[in-house]
């Protein structure tokens, strides 16, 4: 296990380039299965859930070849529909290889990706949609198994607008006979980057990034080699934006689309931040205490869940009482105990976080529980006087590159210990 030891209070300076998006990348690469051919990939990532899902498919027969940020797809040679117990362990956003699998060969088997730390996380949307397409789908001894002789278009209209059940049906819906549409779908722009790459492969999808998509099925033949560019990563970038702020820093993000950042560019501004937008890159200067705001977390363009926990840190130091409600992730607070060991005043009733600003923040010896949760203690101890142990710093790996180097080269103080 790793921790940080990270000692604050030093102003972030500088320019931080923001990597390609990880919940673009892994729709994508489990998209590639779909074309039983050649897919280029730009842009993808080096994290730990990225490796999981590139393991998926090598397991599957494909072949896998890493360049850099540049990843090839060989798929042509995918014998097997079912995913390992432990490769699904690793990461429950393995569960989107389901649609890609159905679509091409009528059959998949995983195991059920389990809950984590911020929620249970069931898969029940994803299953009526491939049902829906005609898939027969049995759940048992703690596997999914999902079989269709042949998916049909349908009308397909989600209870809610779920990221990963958007994709799976997708993804199942492109080689379908016929029309489908999803209706009440997810908006978020990760789900644009997927239907550009299923375009870009010779599917017919339109009306990403609306609450309605509608997909022609296309035949397995009609598909070709297909290459990409992820979208940049909007959490990471704001993951970063906040790191400015909350250092009372001067830092520029480039590589960003600062249109997908809007919900939580508003929020900042609402709450006194001075930020500048380009057309690639966002620069803002922290000057100061922010002012309390209230959030409330929604499905995209809503405010994102993903920031829910940095902005809670943000606003723990903020003139006033913020009430931060989440509502996509019924056990999302947990960064709240770790934040309070570091002086924080934050009081949970139900899914919201009652947080009263506090002049400052004291180092503490603290825990990351999960991805964002772990960043937000990062942005807490960037801002706090001493210094700050941070342990499991391995769930930080799995969603940004090198984090620690990214801060250091902006003046941070953060060292990697391997225990
Ligand atoms: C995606 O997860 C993201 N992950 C999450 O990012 C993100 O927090 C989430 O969307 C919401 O924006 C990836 O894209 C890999 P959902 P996903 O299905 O697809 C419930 C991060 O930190 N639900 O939109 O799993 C579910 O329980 C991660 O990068 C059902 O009830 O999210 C949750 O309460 C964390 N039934 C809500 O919907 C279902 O069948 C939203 O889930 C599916 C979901």
């Amino acid at each position: 296990m790793e921790k940080f030891v990270i000692v604050g209070g030093n102003c972030l300076k500088g320019t931080v380039r923001a990597s390609g998006s990880k919940n673009a990348t892994l729709p994508v690469l489990a998209a590639s299965i779909l074309n039983a051919g050649k897919s280029v990939i730009h842009e993808v990532p080096n994290l730990r859930d990225v490796a999981v899902i590139k393991d998926v498919l090598r397991y599957l027969g494909a072949k896998v070849v890493d360049n850099q940020n540049t990843v090839e797809v060989d798929t042509s040679n995918i014998q097997s529909v079912e995913v390992s117990e432990e490769l699904m362990r690793r990461m429950r956003a393995s569960n989107l290889v389901l649609g890609a699998l159905l679509g091409r060969f009528g059959r998949v088997k995983v195991s059920y990706p389990g809950g984590c730390q911020i929620g249970s996380r069931p898969m029940n949307l994803h299953f009526k949609g491939l049902q829906a397409l005609g898939a027969t789908i049995q759940e048992k001894y703690g596997y999914i198994i999902a079989e269709s002789k042949k998916l049909t278009g349908a009308d397909i209209h989600l209870d809610l607008p779920s990221v990963g059940a958007t994709e799976n049906i997708m993804m199942a819906a492109v080689l379908a006979e016929g029309v489908t549409s999803i209706k009440n779908a997810a908006r978020e722009p990760e789900i644009v980057d997927l239907q550009n790459f299923l375009n870009n492969m010779g599917c017919h999808v339109k009306g990403a990034g609306t609450d309605t998509i509608k997909i022609e099925g296309v035949r397995l033949s009609d598909l070709k080699p297909a290459a990409h560019t992820v979208i940049p990563d909007r959490i990471e970038a704001g993951t970063h934006i906040v790191a400015a702020v909350i250092t009372g820093g001067e830092v520029t993000v480039t590589n960003v689309i600062p249109e997908h950042m809007e919900p939580l560019l508003a929020k900042l501004r609402e709450a006194g931040v001075e930020i500048t937008a380009g057309d690639d890159y966002v620069k803002v200067k922290g000057n100061g205490r922010v002012k309390a705001v209230d959030i409330k977390t929604m499905h995209y363009p809503g405010f994102p869940t993903d920031m829910q926990p940095q902005m809670m840190a943000l606003l723990s130091l903020a003139e006033g009482t913020s009430v931060i409600t989440e509502t996509i992730f019924e056990n999302r607070f947990k960064h709240v105990g770790e934040l309070r060991r570091m002086g924080a005043d934050i009081k949970v009733e139900g899914q919201s976080a009652i947080v009263k600003g506090v002049k400052k923040l004291s180092g503490a010896y603290i825990e990351a529980s999960d991805l964002r949760a772990g960043a937000a203690l990062v942005l807490a101890a960037l801002a706090a006087e001493e210094g700050t142990v941070l342990e499991n710093v391995h769930h930080l790996d799995r969603g940004y590159e090198r984090l620690e180097l990214k801060y250091n080269s902006l003046g941070a103080r953060i060292i990697r210990v391997h225990n």
